[in-house]
């Protein structure tokens, strides 16, 4: 990298104290950096020390007469090999996906005709909106590069999840990767999010199914499978819209939660949730509900044992599944099963319409109602696999980057 011009625009995130790292590691490199502020950026780190280590005047303000004159934003850009945005916070993303130049940051990145490398950084849940989701859609297809941001502790008390800056040794690896090879296609530079872009609808837990107003039908689902696949499809990168019966489950972060109780509640949901790239449904979904709900409590008779008429529910899966212009591209069932379980499954498959199905062993002596791990054999068209014994974030870490890959796939063979 050296005697390259590098512009670093610095954004307002409580990360911005991490440029200062970031330009002593790339002066070392022989790197020259020249840094642009935004006023929020100000706020968090000042021009005093950036332009010391820069060694170089420091530009904030885009309507500073001198600096126009001498070095407006026009030659900002010019004279720089690589713009860096780090850290750049969601509503720095979205002024540069809506073209906007109300100040010298994005003034100078809608003038600049060199490679751009962003390191994003916020908190999970504003990484994971949508908007932010459509954001960095638009940026990539611009062939704006992207380096993190990587996932863990945020700034903030009991938050985690995607949102932290990437390290200072990996932006300076992705800069090195573009200055090196300007024409690199985007993909093979950024770490691009399996599922970013896609929206992922997951069903998970019992439905309870109302005998009178204060007695239920449910089943020993504890929803851990469902809400595991939500949190890492989300991780992964889509917008996830979790359909829950009742569990005692915290939500999944950065996932949208819709809660209810009864199997018909879920399909209105799960309808209304459409449309999805994939469709996941690990609730265990009652098959029957009682055929009348009285509204007053039913009241114990002597020598009289009530008998409880039940009518079938609906399948969820299968009405999803039916072919239609909003059948998920990718229908993923699963298939609770006590014995004979690979085979039960290839004829739930069919007969649902599923593209696959996760089959496991829920027998008593399996331990999966309830518990963490989950020994699951994958049923697709093309035949079975038999996963290992895992936990059930690993299955739904495996299940999500499969679906991630036929997505990718089905594109590539569209294109
Ligand atoms: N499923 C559904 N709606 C239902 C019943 C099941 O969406 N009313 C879905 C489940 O979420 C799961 C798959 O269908 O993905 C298979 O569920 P399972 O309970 O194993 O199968 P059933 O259809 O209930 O068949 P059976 O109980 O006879 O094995």
């Amino acid at each position: 990298m050296k005697q390259q011009r590098i512009l670093l625009l610095i954004g307002g995130g409580i990360a911005a104290y991490k440029c200062l790292d970031l330009i002593r590691r790339l002066r070392e490199e022989g790197v020259s950096v020249r840094a642009v502020m935004t006023r929020a950026a100000t706020q968090f780190i000042t021009p005093l020390s950036v332009g010391a280590l820069t060694n170089e005047k420091v530009f904030t303000d885009l309507f500073d007469l001198n600096d126009e004159q001498e070095i407006g934003h026009i030659r900002l850009s010019r004279e720089a090999d690589l713009l860096i945005v780090a850290p750049a916070t969601a509503d720095f993303l979205a002024k540069m996906a809506g073209g906007h130049a109300d100040d010298l940051a994005s003034t100078v990145l809608m003038a600049i005709d060199k490679p751009v490398l962003v390191a994003p950084a916020m908190n999970p849940r504003m990484w994971l909106h949508p908007a932010t989701r459509r954001n960095v859609a638009q940026l990539e297809a611009d062939g704006i590069r992207f380096v993190g941001p990587n996932t863990g502790e945020m700034a903030e008390r009991n938050e985690a999840g995607p949102g932290r800056l990437a390290e200072v040794p990996e932006i300076i690896a992705a800069a090195k990767a573009i200055l090196a090879k300007p024409a690199t296609p985007l993909r093979s530079v950024r770490s691009k999010a399996p599922l970013a872009g896609r929206h992922v609808l997951v069903t998970s837990g019992p439905t309870h199914e109302p005998i009178d107003p204060v007695r239920y039908i449910a089943n020993r689902s504890s929803g851990k499978q469902g809400h595991a696949i939500a949190a890492a499809a989300a991780a992964l990168g889509a917008r996830v819209t979790l359909v829950t019966g009742p569990v005692a489950l915290p939500d999944p972060q950065g996932v949208d939660v819709v809660r209810v109780e009864t199997a018909a509640e879920m399909l209105a949901a799960v309808t209304q949730g459409l449309p999805a790239d994939v469709g996941v449904f690990a609730a265990a979904v009652a098959d029957w509900r009682p055929a009348a709900t009285p509204k007053e409590k039913i009241k114990k008779a002597k020598d009289e044992t009530p008998a409880i008429a039940l009518v079938e529910n609906p399948d969820i899966l299968a009405a999803i599944a039916k072919p239609g212009a909003r059948r998920p591209s990718l229908v993923i069932g699963f298939a609770a099963e006590t014995r004979d379980v690979v085979a039960y499954a290839k004829k739930k498959r069919e007969a649902k319409g599923a593209d696959w199905i996760a089959a496991n062993d829920v027998s008593p002596k399996s331990g999966v109602f309830g518990g963490d791990a989950n020994t699951v054999h994958l049923v697709t068209a093309s035949g079975v696999e038999d996963w290992p014994k895992l936990t059930k974030d690993e299955v739904a870490e495996r299940l999500m980057r499969r679906a991630a890959e036929f997505l990718k796939q089905s594109a590539a063979a569209a294109e």
